[in-house]
Formats: C-alpha cells, structure tokens, sequence
C-alpha cells in the first residue's frame, strides 16, 4: 500500500470558495479527492505534452455513411494503424449518421495524429479525442 502523505494549502478566502462551489457542482465528496482528480489530470495532459509514457485514448466521431465513399476511406485510415487501435464500436444512429468510437493505445503524437487525419476527413461531422492514460503512475 502507498503511504498517505497529508500536506496544507494556504489560499485567498474568496478562491477557496469558489473552489468548494466548483467541486461541490460536480459532486466531490471532500478536496483531497477533487485535488487528486486535478493533479492526476495535470499529469496526463503533460505525459501528452512530452509524449513521456504511452498514450490511452478514446476517439469519438460522428459522420454521414452516405457521403463519398467515406466508410472506405475510415476503414482505410484504420487498416493502417491496427498497431494503435484496441477495439472500434459503431452506432447506427438514424438513416444517414453513424456513431464509431476508437479506443488508441501508443506513442502520444500517433495517436493525435491519426486523430486529426480522421476528424478532417470530409464528411466526418463531429469528432473528439478524449486523452487519458494506462494508469500505472498515477495511483
Ligand atoms: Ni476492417
Ligand atoms: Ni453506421
């Protein structure tokens, strides 16, 4: 077991508050959880930044089947990187719009890359690379 280190924070009154409103609205039971979650985001987004340890990611699109031959070309981008991706779910959503989410594990700058080539593609509509990480150091 990790040991438990407690520490104190000295803060502006007014900045206090507003911190307790804000995690409060999100439902935190106390601020050393909502301090964890806040420091452990810290560490993702720079392990993204120096691209220091693999990437886990999520990449969630939106686009219509029927636009030119776009399900080839995504299958296409895909096929080219079956190092990187995990598992790919899709949605039919209506007639027209499907709904695909790619779970990407790798090199940080890969997966962000391979990420802007399919979110750019014409005819995807909306899309988002949702950023986290294998876990291991973050406790
Ligand atoms: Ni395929
Ligand atoms: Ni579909």
């Amino acid at each position: 077991m990790a040991q438990i280190v407690r520490f104190g924070v000295s803060m502006d009154a007014e900045l206090l508050a507003a911190f307790d409103a804000l995690i409060a609205a999100k439902g935190y039971p106390n601020r050393s959880e909502a301090v964890r979650d806040m420091v452990r985001e810290a560490i993702v987004s720079r392990d993204w930044e120096q691209e220091s340890s693999p990437g886990v990611a999520a990449l969630c699109i939106v686009y219509d089947h029927d636009k030119a031959d776009l399900p080839r070309r995504l299958a296409r981008l895909q096929h080219h990187h079956t190092r990187e991706i995990t598992a790919t779910l899709h949605v039919h959503l209506d007639e027209h719009n499907c709904l695909e989410v790619i779970i990407l594990k790798g090199s940080p700058g890969k997966l962000r890359r391979f990420a802007d080539q399919v979110i750019s593609a014409r005819g995807v509509k909306h899309g988002k690379l949702v950023m986290t990480t294998t876990g291991k150091h973050l406790h």
